[in-house]
């Protein structure tokens, strides 16, 4: 069965599309299925790789028709799909919102059609409301990038931990919130970044027992992310070094059932995420 990952923040621009452009294409790289899903109405996700085969529909049709078909987009990254975002005005929220079933409806229907993948990474828009709802509902897994900056990573801290709770009851109908791993995004100084997640164990997270989980792996602020996004390519065949290297910690220490596999494509030499990608 596929795992769904979603990348989540209650803040707007703090990293999420990134992470989940870059995170999804290494995974493919590696030899893994992966679907991707735009659940922001801004589409930065769904265009972020070139398309090499449109579906007729994204994710509107997903979720208001209830099928896959013709919903997903095949990108040119080997091993990735897309189910891009087709919402421009947001009618999708209203009609999530209004539709009895709306929130747990995106789980069912990734559920559904996983058999084709290994994993299924959804980006959100930084804002709460239904649609950012189904996306968390339909994770097995939450990521969410932190600002190293204390101010900032307190009140996200104290959103996310809202949002948690907010959808906690959905359990009750067969929706569970999943963990949540928070990761140190964007950070200029390791020495900070340690220090910020000394801070956030410390205080904000004791009191979710458990569910939230601020990892080890940072990943840093470099303008390899920019330059990479600018060509459309993943960060990690642009910049085989640093980038390569915290992308990789970050996916063996979300998926530890991949580091192996993710450690040694790290350490075979240049050219060799073709071979991966068509593995
Ligand atoms: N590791 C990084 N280092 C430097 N810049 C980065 C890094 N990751 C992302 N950026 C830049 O930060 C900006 C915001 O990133 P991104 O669009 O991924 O955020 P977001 O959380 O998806 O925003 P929104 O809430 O608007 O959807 C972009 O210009 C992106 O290129
Ligand atoms: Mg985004």
């Amino acid at each position: 069965m596929a795992l769904t990952l979603t990348i989540v923040s209650t803040k707007g621009g703090v990293g999420k599309t990134t992470l989940a452009a870059n995170l999804a294409a290494l995974l493919a790289d590696i030899g893994q299925r992966v679907l991707l899903v735009d659940a922001d109405p801004q589409p930065t996700l769904s265009s972020y790789y070139p398309i090499a085969d449109f579906a007729a529909g994204g994710l509107t049709r997903l979720i208001v028709d209830a099928s896959a078909e013709g919903t997903v987009s095949r990108t040119h990254i080997a091993n990735l799909d897309i189910v891009v975002s087709d919402d421009p005005e947001g009618r999708l929220q209203n009609w999530i919102l209004h539709t009895p079933d709306g929130r747990v409806r995106l789980r069912h229907l990734l559920r559904r059609i996983d058999g084709r993948y290994d994993l299924i990474i959804v980006d959100t828009q930084g804002a709460v409301g239904p649609l950012q709802d189904a996306a968390v509902l339909a994770a097995d897994l939450l990521v969410s990038p932190i600002p190293p900056e204390i101010l900032s990573a307190r009140e996200f801290a104290r959103g996310t931990l809202a949002m948690l709770e907010r959808l906690r009851p959905m359990a009750a109908l067969g929706a569970p919130v999943g963990p949540l791993r928070g990761v140190i995004y964007r950070v200029d100084r390791t020495r900070d970044a340690r220090g910020i997640a000394g801070e956030l164990r410390k205080e904000s997270y004791a009191e979710s027992r458990g569910g939230i989980t601020i990892l080890d792996a940072v990943i840093p602020a470099s303008v390899a992310f920019r330059e990479a996004a600018t060509r459309r390519e993943p960060v990690h065949r642009w910049d085989r070094g640093r980038s390569l290297e915290a992308m990789t910690a970050l996916g063996a220490e979300l998926l530890p059932h991949l580091s192996e596999d993710l450690f040694r494509f790290a350490a075979a030499p240049k050219g060799a995420e073709q071979e991966g990608g068509e593995a």
